[in-house]
């Protein structure tokens, strides 16, 4: 992560390799904004002509090389294209692909917009880090040599045209905590399998809990067994590395909510005798995303001093096959009793956060936010850059779905329907824990984890697709985990706060 600075330097000041300033696309051509106007002039030159012989419009990501020939100390000017009628989100991913287009390991100075952008000077600032951060963002951990990967040195917050040195600094400071706790989920959802095998990735969540001063508590094979907690031991009987259920918790005081963050933790899934396609297993050491998701959240949470009690719930195993796994048609027993037949031993997800949830009810608390990459069906319906959301609490779903705009991390809200309650009913035992056929996977899974909330409010985020980028979008997202629900679920928590 680069390290952040505001200083209080004009951009021709500034001592760095490249210093950005932003534009937007006009209806009739580049919009440039009181920023770069301002800089065009100390640089004396007719900046809307140059961009226009460059063929710059403006256009979002869009960038510009200006050398700044001595009238600058940057010895380069990079104009940055917002798209049409900017919002804030429009400004991440700019400053995003500004990191993107500087040159490695050098130092960069970032003018906050002073206008252009429909947005408080602080949530313009904190988009700026965000931005930068998540745009050079590299998953280096396993390189021999240097990555071809953007890498930045210090990140230089100027104030552009209006803004208040304070408005930057506060919206830097908290741009900072969620970028930290985005790269964080990033970076554990990356590490390959082998890393993370349940018993090492408790230690290391206890160690990150820990430096966060954050309580933990470590439910191991034996108390998972003894606690009744069926679905999460049943799932991990199949590996040689147990499984276990992690307990991180913020209790700030005089709190006066209590949220409970579950999080399905397959560290890696072979989907068990069920076993997936080699095609299929690519990704799965990302099926911890929710895990680390609710992980980051809550120390995010606890470094903004939030007045919300939050308890993160990481329900963690490894889905393998072996002649300890669980079969086709095997019962287990959850935590809150109901038995559930196991049809297919690939719809795993749904058996360790029943466990997750049902513990999670128990302390009553307002309410209980599940995240999980659960169904291949949320990839077809939605793709990856729109999460599914269903629940059983209107206010649950509404304080999401705002947090979602806020932070422009999307989700769209599915139904339960009650006509498909008995596609879950097994000849058996209690449930099954599939449906009929492909039809409505992501609301069928739903509903079975609406079987073990009792009656706290709930609501459930499908991350399938979003938690993974095969491609990258050139701006916020390179290959791999994108840490899709941190910022997110921050929000959330912070808005509950009033
Ligand atoms: N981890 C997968 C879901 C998944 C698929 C996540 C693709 C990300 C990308 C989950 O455990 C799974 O395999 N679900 C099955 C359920 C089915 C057997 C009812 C699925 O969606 O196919
Ligand atoms: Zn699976
Ligand atoms: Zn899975």
């Amino acid at each position: 992560m680069p390290a952040f600075e505001s200083r209080k330097h004009s951009a021709t000041e500034v001592d760095v390799a490249a210093v950005v300033v932003f534009a937007a696309k006009g209806t009739d051509g580049i919009e440039l904004g009181a920023d770069a106007a301002a800089l065009g002039k100390s640089l004396r030159v007719d900046l809307a002509a140059e961009l226009e012989a460059l063929r710059f419009e403006g256009k979002a990501g869009q960038v510009a090389r200006i050398p700044t020939r001595g009238r600058a100390k940057a010895p380069l000017a990079l104009v940055v294209g917002l798209g049409e009628d900017p919002d804030v989100h429009a400004l991440r991913r700019a400053s995003a692909a500004a990191a993107r287009a500087a040159s490695k390991d050098s130092d960069l100075a970032i003018v906050v917009p002073g206008d252009l952008v429909e947005a408080p000077v602080p949530g313009r600032a904190e988009a700026v880090v965000e931005g930068a951060g998540l745009g050079a963002y590299a998953f280096t951990t396993y390189r021999s040599k240097a990555a071809d990967a953007p890498s930045l040195g210090t990140v230089a917050l100027l104030g552009g045209q209006g803004c208040k040195h304070a408005d930057v600094k506060a919206g830097l400071e908290r741009g900072e905590i969620t970028l930290r706790a985005t790269v964080l989920t990033r970076d554990l959802v990356n590490e390959p399998p082998a890393g993370k095998r349940p018993p090492a990735l408790a230690k290391r969540v206890e160690e990150i809990a820990k430096n966060a001063r954050l309580k933990v508590k470590v439910h191991d094979e034996k108390a998972l067994l003894d606690g009744g907690f069926g679905g999460i031991a049943g799932v991990g009987q199949g590996s040689s590395e147990p499984p276990r259920l992690v307990e991180v918790s913020y209790n700030p005081p005089r709190a006066k909510t209590h949220v409970m963050l579950v999080g399905k933790g397959i560290t890696f899934d072979t989907g068990g005798v069920s076993l997936k396609p080699s095609s299929g297993m690519t990704t799965m050491k990302m099926d911890m995303a929710g895990a680390a998701t609710v992980l980051a959240a809550v120390t995010a949470v606890a470094e903004l001093g939030v007045k919300v009690k939050v308890t993160a719930l990481l329900a963690l195993a490894e889905n393998m096959v072996s002649g300890d796994a669980i079969r086709v048609s095997d019962v287990l027993t959850h935590r809150n009793g109901k038995t559930v037949e196991v049809l297919n031993t690939d719809a795993e997800g749904r058996l360790v956060l029943a466990d997750a949830l049902a513990y999670a009810a128990e302390s009553e608390p307002d309410a209980i936010v599940d995240v999980a990459t659960l169904t291949g069906a949320q990839v077809i319906a939605l793709g990856n850059k729109v999460a599914a959301v269903m629940g059983s609490d209107d206010d649950v779903l509404a304080g999401l779905e705002a947090a979602a705009e806020a932070t422009g991390e999307a989700i769209w809200r599915l139904p339960l329907p009650d006509e498909y309650r008995d596609h879950l009913d097994s000849s058996v035992a209690d449930l099954k824990n599939i449906g009929k056929g492909r039809e409505a996977g992501t609301v069928i899974a739903g509903m079975f984890l609406r079987e073990f909330t009792a009656d706290v409010p709930w609501a459930h985020i499908d991350i399938a697709g979003p938690a993974w980028d095969d491609s990258g979008d050139g701006m916020l997202q390179g290959k791999g985990a994108t840490g899709m629900g941190v910022r997110l679920l921050t929000r959330y928590v912070e808005d509950l706060a009033g």
